[in-house]
């Protein structure tokens, strides 16, 4: 009897063992078991209308958090001031990003075949790219908010860089929309009951933007605005991840429809003469205070690009996950997304996801996450297996609890071959600044 179960805890170690080592089905990682960082908050700057600090416990595992105020133009000169020094590196960091770009633009619009695309030597790719990024400017300029060019005048003032270069980087997202995970869990499925959201970037984890990222919050004296934390690399005022001190949330996620299909209500259309997607949805985080003007500001926006998206909402205690083209836009709830299937994507209550892949996606790696954690859902699960088991978030993630303000992340290593998805959860309690 003792030797049975003796062999039998044996047994369970060993099954354990291998259980964490193999994969769930369709599921192409690991949970990701790197300790929470709690971070040391070091002061690094003072000036008029802004302070910064480090985040970090060590050399490698670090976030930079400001926290600006006043006007539009006021907001940007604290930045250029509080990083004057770590600006102009950042911004060499982002125009590494310029020949790949092109070479991505010139292959989404079938312009060359991409054996001559790959042909196409620097010098002739980079002033291209400042080109488009030029171009994409001077087209949108009728609907972007004077704010945003306020800002970025603002940084160029105090920083000594040019305008001209900080709006160039600015227009890249617009251009490269990006890889992601939207993943949505609240009431019903999480263990509080309160709402979980996960961006998770995958995007080039390599990149060196990986040198500088940013949370910025912005105590803006604009009417009508709210305090808003913009989880970014330095020196992007747009959108990637943000989050309101209110409490909404948004995150983004590229959309590639695919030839002939009918997966979307009408064709989606794509344009260039519109408010940049990361703009709007900015302003969404800055000037809703509900779901309900979430929706509206998306669709009186002039849109832009084709993505995916999603938004927490602690005033709503809800979620909603989302698809956008210049032509529509629809927000999605627990019950009426467009593409349940119970084999890889099955309605729950308190749960919106759209995985990593191509829309609508027939892979079953998040069910096979959640099912067994339905009900139990905590900001864990998410960034240990949702993160880890579904290999999302290489560039960056960020679990968001807009009820609460904290917030965990990471992005990938800065000089190391390190993805994000397999490094510690840095922890910030936002509520500590704002
Ligand atoms: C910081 O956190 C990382 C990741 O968990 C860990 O490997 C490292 O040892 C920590 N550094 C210090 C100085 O505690
Ligand atoms: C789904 O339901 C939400 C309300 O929960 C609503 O706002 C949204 O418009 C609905 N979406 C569709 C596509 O019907
Ligand atoms: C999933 O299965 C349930 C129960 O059999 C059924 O009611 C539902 O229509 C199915 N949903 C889909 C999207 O196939």
């Amino acid at each position: 009897m003792r030797i049975l179960s003796a062999a039998t805890a044996i047994f369970a170690v060993l099954t354990t063992v291998s259980a964490a080592r193999d994969s769930l089905p369709d599921c192409s990682g690991l949970p990701n078991t790197s300790p929470v960082i709690e971070p040391n908050v070091i002061p690094l700057k003072t000036v008029l209308n802004g302070q910064s600090y480090l985040l970090s416990n060590d050399s490698a595992n670090y976030v930079y958090l400001a926290k600006v105020s006043g006007s539009p133009y006021e907001m940007g000169y604290a930045q250029g001031e509080l990083f004057k020094d770590e600006l102009p590196l950042q911004l060499l960091n982002y125009e590494t990003l310029y020949p790949v770009m092109t070479q991505s633009v010139l292959h989404t619009n079938a312009i060359l075949p991409d054996e001559y695309i790959l042909m196409i030597p620097e010098w002739i790719l980079i002033p291209l790219g400042k080109f488009l990024l030029d171009m994409n400017w001077y087209i949108a300029l009728p609907w972007i908010p004077q704010r945003y060019a306020d800002e970025l005048e603002g940084m160029a003032d105090a920083s000594g860089l040019s305008f001209e270069r900080l709006r160039r980087a600015n227009m890249v997202p617009e251009i490269i929309q990006a890889h992601c995970t939207v993943f949505g869990a609240w009431g019903p499925a999480t263990e509080d009951g309160k709402v979980y959201h996960l961006r998770a970037l995958d995007w080039n984890p390599f990149t060196p933007i990986n040198q500088f990222p940013a949370i910025i919050i912005y105590e803006s004296n604009e009417e009508g605005s709210q305090t808003i934390a913009n989880i970014n690399y330095l020196g992007w005022i747009g959108t990637l991840t943000t989050m309101s001190k209110l409490g909404i949330s948004v995150g983004e996620k590229v959309m590639l429809p695919r030839e002939g299909s009918h997966d979307y209500p009408e064709w989606p259309q794509v344009t260039y003469f519109g408010k940049p997607w990361q703009f709007v949805l900015r302003d969404t985080t800055q000037f809703a205070t509900n779901l309900a003007d979430v929706y509206y500001m998306l669709n009186t926006a002039k849109r832009t690009m084709r993505i995916h998206g999603g938004w927490g909402s602690a005033p709503d205690h809800s979620f909603r996950g989302m698809d956008f083209a210049a032509n529509f836009v629809k927000l999605y709830d627990d019950h009426n997304y467009t593409h349940y299937s119970n084999q890889s994507h099955p309605q729950m209550d308190g749960i919106f996801y759209l995985d990593k892949h191509v829309q609508p996606s027939d892979n079953q790696c998040i069910k096979n996450i959640i099912t067994p954690q339905y009900g139990h859902i905590t900001a864990e699960t998410i960034y240990s297996n949702l993160i880890g088991d579904h290999r999302t978030g290489d560039n960056m993630w960020v679990v968001m609890k807009p009820e609460s303000g904290d917030i965990w992340m990471a992005s990938s290593q800065y000089g190391a071959p390190v993805e994000a998805y397999r490094r510690s959860p840095i922890h910030v309690r936002l509520g500590d600044f704002w």
